[in-house]
């Protein structure tokens, strides 16, 4: 029989069953919600930001880009005929930055709180890791890593500060499974931004890399937790997707294969935003194609028209953790598993004395 640890630790996990994307969402859900986006004056968070106003949510946009964000927020407010859009200037790298952005937008907020929070503010630019420049001097000057910066400590601070406001939230309650999505617009979730990098190495760009990582680091120690607070938290993972940050030179490397679509990611996005259902859960996004799937699971590639095919953007990776999917994860869990056996009851009760004696100074 399993410890308390383990049978405490699978109770804690809170996750919604494999997103079925067969089974419609109806996007006039978001309706009344109040959302803020780091990053929302470009790309994927114009998209978000136009769909999700026309479907009736307010939105915050924070981002550094005054020109577009400020032009943007006139365009669909006009477009809406309502206050749908606000555009704040914000900085996601500067901690008092967000902390206005969220004051802010709280304070535009028509109930006073927020619904949705969307670390979505990312760069990608040349690497400088494996790059130190000049390679003649003594040593190298300390490095600027600005992708971090922005793809990382930025989504720290979101999620951070989210952790704060989603919870306040004025008539929300904690996320659940059986939430029902349309009756009830209150919500308390956290939209991350990762990437097909969070899941799978990319060439010379280690810093973007290692930052998605981070960002699916985060992504699956908060869905283990992140519910103490009541929060969803949820991830979309894109393929290169054609905006403004896919640069020429990897449109060149990529020429031939298949770009993603703006649409395909805000379908995502919108799923997650406005089925309260969904925790914990992440979608790929690539281009979109048609495929069947054997009874093995694995996908094939046909023609349009194929007999038991559908047509998809979005996948589903499936990453169960605690059903240890993952090779490695299997093998290990299962030999951690096999150490809690043997130590039993016995193993247990040593280590709350430990615990305790520790917690008082008396063990080290
Ligand atoms: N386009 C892709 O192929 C792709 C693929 C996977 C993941 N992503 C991720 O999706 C997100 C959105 O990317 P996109 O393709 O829409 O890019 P984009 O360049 O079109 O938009 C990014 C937005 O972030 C803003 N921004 C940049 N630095 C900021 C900062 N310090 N503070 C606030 N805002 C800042 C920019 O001004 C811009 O409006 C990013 O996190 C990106 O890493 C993109």
């Amino acid at each position: 029989m399993a410890s308390p640890t383990a049978q405490g630790l699978v109770a804690a996990i809170r996750q919604s069953p494999p997103i079925d994307l067969t089974i419609p969402y109806d996007a006039a859900w978001v309706k009344d919600k109040v959302i803020l986006i780091t990053g929302g004056a470009s790309g994927f968070g114009a998209g978000f930001v136009r769909h999700w106003a026309k479907n009736g949510a307010t939105v915050i946009v924070g981002d550094v880009n005054v020109g577009k964000g400020d032009a943007l927020a006139r365009e669909v407010q006009k477009e809406t005929g309502r206050k749908s859009v606000h555009f704040v200037h914000c900085d996601v790298t500067d901690w008092q930055s967000q902390v206005n952005l969220f004051k802010e937008a709280v304070k535009l907020s028509p109930h006073g709180g927020l619904d949705t929070v969307v670390a979505n503010a990312g760069i990608a630019q040349p690497d400088i890791v494996q790059n130190p420049g000049d390679m003649s001097v003594a040593e190298p000057p300390k490095p600027k890593f600005k992708i971090n910066e922005v793809n990382w400590t930025g989504v720290l601070y979101t999620t951070h500060l989210a952790f704060y406001w989603l919870p306040k939230n004025p008539g929300s309650k904690d996320c659940s499974i059986n939430s029902e999505p349309g009756k009830q617009s209150r919500d308390r979730h956290l939209l991350l931004l990762g990437s097909l990098a969070s899941l799978a190495p990319i060439a010379v760009q280690p810093q973007y890399g290692a930052a998605k990582h981070a960002v699916l680091g985060l992504f699956r120690s908060l869905r283990m937790s992140s519910h103490l607070k009541g929060v969803r938290v949820n991830l979309i993972c894109p393929y290169f997707i054609d905006t403004n940050m896919v640069t020429p030179g990897a449109r060149v490397l990529l020429a031939g294969g298949g770009l993603g679509k703006v649409e395909d990611v805000v379908d995502a996005g919108t799923r997650f935003v406005a089925d309260s259902r969904i925790l914990g859960r992440s979608l790929v996004i690539g281009p979109k194609v048609h495929v069947t799937q054997d009874e093995e699971g694995q996908w094939h590639y046909v023609e349009e028209g194929t007999e038991g095919s559908r047509e998809t953007a979005l996948w589903e990776p499936c990453a169960d953790d605690w059903e240890d999917t993952e090779a490695f994860n299997r093998g290990f869990v299962k030999i951690l598993h096999a150490v809690q056996t043997a130590r039993g009851w016995t193993g247990w009760a040593v280590d709350m004395v430990k615990a305790v004696g520790n917690a008082l100074g008396l063990v080290r």
